[in-house]
């Protein structure tokens, strides 16, 4: 074993050497409900958009559904156990609305949340650290029918629903986190439609925006009165956003893009505003007339930690006059008020989502956070990459995951050496499961799911995660 103080042995050639995080941080992984508890329709759950919008024909790649994904609903005894083997220190999974509150109002489902009750004790037998999500995109049903996160009404039902989880397991949950990305549940939902519900209208984006932190900040404020220790945050979705060249319009198309995808969230909740230049470059699309006085103070309520998912950079540059439309990202798009941008790709190595591979952009991002924003202790909440696994004799050698892991963890320390209070992180995913529009096609996990006989292999890099939280660290290589 390498000892992280010693030099590397002469003549040996080390790339990278050795890193020791700091004492207790927390390594774990996370997933989220519909994407792998399946159980669709079983114990009281009753449909969410992703159900819906699942069903529909041409939404989801091939079809595909959440309604048996991972079958976790059934097999989370031996998941844990699995979780447990890997040595996870913490686990990060979301609580599925229209499981514990069918409908998304009135009274609690006693069996939805004895299903988590259980989850949670078994976290705990196991020495495991459960961190709970309260919202990872399956908004109940009736409540998209009465009008879904454009509606004002829906951040109070959230509350609601909040307060109801906490009363429940209040008492053995440390960690809450409201939302996770508002942003995908605003833009991609509401905005290009190709997330659930799949609705595709600028100012229906802006306003599921707004009306997500808003439902945030009174769920702050029900899990506080409920449970005064709780350790509650939120979960955003970042990327650095780099001008393509040194032009200024690029530069301006840099600044639009990251007004959306990043300071329409990190100023509202971290600083109590919308940046006045994200409004200027959203007048086309709306006069934000859903903002009531005191929204911002509400959304702004302190938090406890921050949550950060990072996958990617965006590079963009100014609108060409009569360029070809990119189709994925134009009509309907996900960038209201800045549909024109172009999104360029530069080259690099990519993932099986076709998103660039960029390890400094964690760096990057971390201490953007920190620096410009926040003093609070941060998470990476969501780190990872897909790529196509082979199953040779019941092994998985995913060496393409395995370097993003690595890449990502030293890019961690890093943001930690430059300051940044980085207490943990936590990796997408730990299984394989239900990829949103992508169905099954796509595979994020560190184990892998077949999803004919629901057989679970840990692939390489969860052995080598294993050994990481083992050492606390990364060892030369
Ligand atoms: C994030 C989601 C997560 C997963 C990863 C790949 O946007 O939070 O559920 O789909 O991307």
């Amino acid at each position: 074993m390498s000892n992280p103080a010693s030099p590397p042995a002469v003549g040996v050639v080390v790339d990278r050497p050795p890193l020791t995080f700091p004492p207790g941080f927390l390594w774990g992984a996370a997933t989220a409900a519909y994407q792998i508890e399946g159980a669709a329709a079983e114990g009281g759950r009753t449909p969410s958009i992703w159900d819906t919008f699942s069903h529909t024909p041409g939404r989801v790649v091939e079809g595909h559904t959440g309604d048996v994904a991972c079958d976790h609903y059934h097999r989370m005894g031996s998941d844990v156990a699995l979780m447990a083997e890997l040595g996870l220190r913490s686990y990060r999974f979301s609580v599925s609305w229209p499981r514990v509150q069918p409908g998304g109002t009135g009274p609690a489902n006693a069996e939805g949340l004895d299903f988590y009750r259980r989850l949670v004790d078994e976290l705990l037998g196991h020495g495991i650290e459960p961190w709970l999500t309260l919202y990872h995109w399956d908004l109940p049903q009736p409540l998209e029918d009465a009008g879904g996160w454009p509606a004002r009404d829906t951040a109070a039902r959230f509350a609601d629903y909040a307060t109801l989880v906490s009363d429940a397991l209040g008492d053995r949950v440390r960690y809450w986190t409201t939302l996770n990305e508002p942003w995908c549940s605003a833009f991609l939902g509401y905005g290009s439609g190709v997330h659930a519900p799949g609705r595709s209208d600028g100012a229906d984006a802006v306003r599921a925006g707004h009306h997500l932190m808003l439902g945030h900040g009174l769920a702050v404020q029900a899990l506080r009165a409920a449970r005064p220790s709780a350790e509650v945050g939120v979960t955003v979705n970042l990327y650095p956003v780099t001008p393509a060249s040194d032009a200024p319009a690029d530069a301006d198309a840099a600044r639009r893009i990251d007004g959306l995808a990043n300071r329409f969230f990190l100023d509202p909740l971290l600083r109590g505003s919308y940046p006045a230049d994200l409004m200027a470059d959203l007048a086309g699309v709306t006069d934000f007339g859903h903002v009531r006085d005191g929204d911002l103070a509400t959304i702004s309520t302190p938090l406890d930690v921050v949550g950060v998912n990072y996958y990617s950079r965006h590079v963009v540059a100014a609108p060409v006059p009569d360029a070809e439309p990119e189709p994925y990202w134009r009509a309907p798009s996900c960038w209201p008020g800045s549909e024109d941008v172009r999104f360029v790709t530069r080259g690099v190595p990519v993932t099986d989502m076709n998103w660039e591979i960029d390890a400094p952009g964690l760096v990057e991002t971390l201490r953007r956070v920190h620096e410009e924003y926040t003093d609070l202790p941060l998470y990476v909440t969501e780190n990872g990459s897909a790529f196509v696994d082979e199953v040779v004799d019941g092994r998985v050698e995913d060496a393409d995951r395995l370097a993003y892991f690595d890449a990502h963890l030293r890019a961690a320390h890093e943001a930690i050496e430059a300051g940044v209070p980085l207490r943990g992180y936590f990796a997408w995913s730990l299984m394989d499961n239900f990829e949103w529009a992508w169905g099954y096609t796509k595979r994020f996990g560190m184990v892998h799911v077949d999803y004919d006989t629901q057989v679970r292999i840990p692939k390489s890099s969860a052995r080598w995660y294993a050994e990481v939280i083992r050492r606390n660290g990364l060892a030369a290589q």
